[in-house]
């Protein structure tokens, strides 16, 4: 069998990370975290580019030699283009197109949304990969939508957030809360120890399969601020039923919009990606659709939810089959779509 070694490169927001495949199974997948944006409470794009500079050829390197290959085996590179943080991008789209002339190999420009979805593609052992069509919920600290894949190249926002993602009303609410960043970890730690039907918060009413959550922050921002007027201890006495009750309102909101997607276009067959997946209700409440609606559901390894180069090198990979290469002129896109 011929090995079609991909090196994959992610470097879109706070997370610098390197991956190789070997025919779409995940031999190294490297991530360097950037603790530096904890004590600001969200990531300072200044700092982030700084520290990818600081962190990609490490990470590289280390990637190519957990894979145990040399890097004159490598067929091409694979590098996040876009949407992301333009000076994060930036570095990583420049190491990628300075090692491609180096060693003379293609480059495949990868859309970061798109790949948290193909993540589900990943060759691994008893993870089950979805039929085409399939929907997405893809939630990241990004974006929301819900997306029709028709194919791995074919596809459809058919519904998105018209302002906060989700990964964002987790960690904004997180940081009213006085937890660190990123919130959305620690509120589901905390929500395990809580009762989920203590608190109520108002759900938006936006379209069928679009999201809104700028109303929800603020609803649990009026709350908070209410009950530590009376109470200045309520948060440290009450913050894992406050977590659950967050966390419980999120995920009836992400499930009522995946019922109505089902509703209107008939597909069964649904798959969560991104770094919100990593959630353990959501994957949960997923889970039990099998049984009580009869839908197909998919979950990605908890590593391939939040941002990894895996799901860059396996997009990569896909694209490779395809013979889809990328122009070295292509150039980092803040806003790419899907
Ligand atoms: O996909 P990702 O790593 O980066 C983006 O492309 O945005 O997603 C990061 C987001 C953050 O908002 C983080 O709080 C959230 O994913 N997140 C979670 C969990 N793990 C990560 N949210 C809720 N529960 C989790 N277990
Ligand atoms: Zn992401």
């Amino acid at each position: 069998e011929k090995s079609i070694y991909i090196l994959g490169i992610e470097s879109s927001c706070d997370d610098t990370s390197a991956s190789v495949l070997r025919n779409g199974k995940v031999l190294s997948n490297v991530v360097a975290n950037q603790e530096i944006h904890t004590a600001y409470g969200g990531v300072v794009p200044e700092l982030a580019s700084r520290a990818h500079q600081q962190n990609i050829i490490p990470v590289v390197q280390q990637a190519i030699q957990r894979a145990n290959i040399d890097k004159k085996e490598l067929k091409a590179i694979a590098f996040t283009r876009g949407p992301g943080l333009m000076g994060s991008l930036l570095v990583g789209t420049s190491f990628a197109k300075s090692l491609s002339m180096g060693l003379g190999i293609p480059l495949i420009a990868v859309n970061h949304m798109q790949a948290h979805i193909l993540a589900h593609f990943i060759d691994e052992k008893e993870q089950k990969k979805p039929p085409f069509p399939f929907l997405c919920l893809t939630i990241s600290g990004g974006h929301t939508q819900i997306v029709k894949v028709s194919n791995y190249f074919e596809m459809e926002v058919l519904g998105e957030t018209m302002d906060d993602a989700v990964g964002e009303a987790f960690d904004k609410s997180a940081k009213i809360l006085g937890l660190p960043y990123p919130g959305g970890p620690l509120i589901d730690k905390y929500a395990q120890l809580g009762n989920p039907k203590t608190y109520k918060f108002t759900k938006p009413k936006v379209g069928d399969m679009d999201f809104s959550f700028s109303g929800l922050k603020t609803g649990i921002l009026r709350f908070i601020q209410k009950n530590v007027q009376q109470n200045s201890n309520f948060i440290e006495e009450n913050l894992n039923d406050i977590c659950a009750s967050i966390q419980h309102t999120i995920v009836e909101i992400l499930m009522d919009k995946l019922k109505n997607s089902v509703k209107i276009t008939g597909i069964k067959h649904i798959a969560i990606a991104g770094g919100v997946s990593a959630n353990s209700e959501i994957r949960k409440v997923l889970k039990e659709a099998e049984k009580r609606r009869g839908w197909s559901t998919y979950i990605p390894k908890f590593e391939y939810t939040t941002d990894n180069a895996a799901m860059i090198g396996i997009t990569g990979y896909l694209a490779y089959l395809e013979n889809n290469f990328s122009n070295i002129n292509t150039s980092a896109t803040a806003r790419l779509k899907v």
